[in-house]
């Protein structure tokens, strides 16, 4: 088989993003631009992909990772110049190179195969990948002769009158011959409008030496735009939206209003999960089956077992288990691990705890480094004070416990199982199993004293 390797050119500033991050991190679907553009090559398993970086190099780089060699452009004197900076790592293999643009993320995969599979069937040097579309302002324009042939590409800056109304663009991807590719680029000069190094004129030098250049149109224009601004980046947040929710709903969740339902590439979701208007579900976020979620709830990076129901609530970095119900207006926090039938009402806040399975907090609570066991009752208002000002320190609540309301639990503290918090103790000390804590002021009632104070002048 024909080996085969990627460019992904991602020095750019993106300028007209007007941002202080760089244009390939801006997030779609809360995920990096890039990593949309690295996941969509992945399955096609390349021999090897090496990600062109300049602005921001060394933010790009961390955010990739291992999935890609890197290439710095130390100046970016355009899309040929960058393509050239692989020249070390690449130039005397032979295969097909793909080159794609850090800010084209709605790609897909299978539009990435066809380009290479209709390359490779027709033998060419090189292969453009281009789409028809309404408003081509911005974009490349496809030149071809009298005989339908591609001869060149023209850029919008350097297009004439006529050029102008072609509105067949290049989409900012190709496949090459990857020996072909090198050489031509030596011959790529800078003497246009913006006086840049142009890849596209690579194809215009191999159809004058008579090396076979073929276009591969695809109908779906959508896909192939380029996000150069924040208008762009809506638009594509909206398709990329509209693409996952449809996938989804084919796969048999139930959105109620997809427009209003934001959810990651990666987010897996299993059948008869219902999702309420207004929740946000990203990063590698799992629901399983006949879970409800939301309306206007935020979803990062979890797990959420089965029949699970979280409404108004914001649940990160966590793990949560069967039969669970959280919220209205709860938040769980990084590193928790929620239990099965654990209950965790309104205004309950959980950072870094464990709940066993059947317990609950179901009203105004903060349960933040803790291990609380299995059928535990905490009641409203309690607390655990965590935090001495310097350190963060552990409460532990056993099995069977039940905390009364307003209660405060002095970390590092254990409640021993089967145990009884009276109601408003501030509890110091560790608590040993099967007793009443009692840590408050014992009340005293002054018979008659009220019409004293009533009387005071
Ligand atoms: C480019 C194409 C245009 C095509 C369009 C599709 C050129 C000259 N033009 O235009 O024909 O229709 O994409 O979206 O190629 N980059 C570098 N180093 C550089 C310059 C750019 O790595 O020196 C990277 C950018 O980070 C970006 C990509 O190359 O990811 C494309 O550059 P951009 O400036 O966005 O090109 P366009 O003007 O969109
Ligand atoms: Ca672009």
């Amino acid at each position: 088989m024909t080996k085969r390797y990627a460019i992904i050119l991602a020095a750019g500033q993106g300028t007209r993003m007007k941002s202080k991050l760089y244009k390939v991190l801006h997030p779609i679907l809360g995920r990096p631009m890039i990593q949309h553009v690295i996941g969509n090559l992945r399955p096609l398993q390349l021999d090897k992909q090496i990600t062109i970086v300049g602005f921001g190099a060394d933010k790009v780089m961390e955010e990739v990772g291992n999935k890609s060699d890197f290439v710095v452009q130390e100046e970016q004197l355009g899309t040929a110049h960058a393509v050239q900076q692989a020249e070390r790592l690449l130039k005397d293999k032979k295969g097909t190179t793909i080159v794609v643009c850090g800010d084209t993320p709605l790609i897909t995969t299978e539009t990435y195969e066809e380009l290479f599979a209709y390359h490779e069937a027709n033998n060419a040097k090189a292969t453009i990948l281009t789409t028809e579309v309404e408003n081509p302002a911005g974009y490349g324009r496809i030149i071809r002769n009298e005989n339908g042939k591609v001869e060149r590409i023209v850029e919008h800056k350097d297009a004439d009158k006529n050029e102008l109304l072609v509105k067949e663009v290049n989409t900012g991807t190709y496949c090459f011959d990857n020996k072909a590719l090198f050489a031509a680029l030596q011959e790529v000069s800078n003497d246009n409008a913006q006086g840049e190094y142009y890849l596209p004129d690579v194809i215009e030098i191999l159809q004058k030496s008579a090396e076979r250049v073929e276009a591969f149109m695809t109908t779906d224009a959508e896909e192939t735009m380029g996000i150069n601004d924040r208008v762009a980046l809506a638009q594509a947040e909206a398709a990329m939206k509209q693409r996952i929710n449809e996938l989804h709903m084919q796969n048999g969740v139930t959105i109620m209003d997809p427009a209003n339902t934001y959810i990651g590439a990666e987010v897996t979701i299993e059948p008869d999960v219902v999702i309420f208007p207004g929740s946000v579900i990203t990063g590698k976020t799992v629901i399983k089956s006949d879970s409800v979620i939301g309306p206007h709830t935020e979803i990062t990076n979890c797990t959420i077992g089965e029949g699970t129901v979280i409404k108004q609530s914001v649940v990160t970095d966590s793990e949560i288990g069967n039969r669970v119900n959280i919220g209205p207006f709860a938040h769980i926090r990084p590193a928790s691990t929620i239990g099965n039938n654990v209950k965790i009402g309104n205004f309950v806040e959980v950072k870094k705890a464990v709940f066993g399975d059947d317990s609950k907090a179901s009203h105004l609570s903060y349960i933040g480094d803790a291990n609380v066991g299995r059928n535990v009752n905490i009641g409203c208002g309690t607390i655990t004070v965590n935090y001495d000002g310097k350190n963060k320190h552990l409460t532990t609540i056993e099995d069977d416990s039940f905390i009364g309301c307003n209660s405060n639990l002095v970390a590092p503290v254990t409640i021993g199982k089967g145990t009884y918090v009276a109601a408003g103790s501030t509890i110091t000390m560790d608590v040993p199993e099967d007793s009443l804590a009692i840590a408050r002021a014992r009340q005293e009632n002054k018979d008659g004293y009220a019409a004293k104070i009533r009387n005071r002048k």
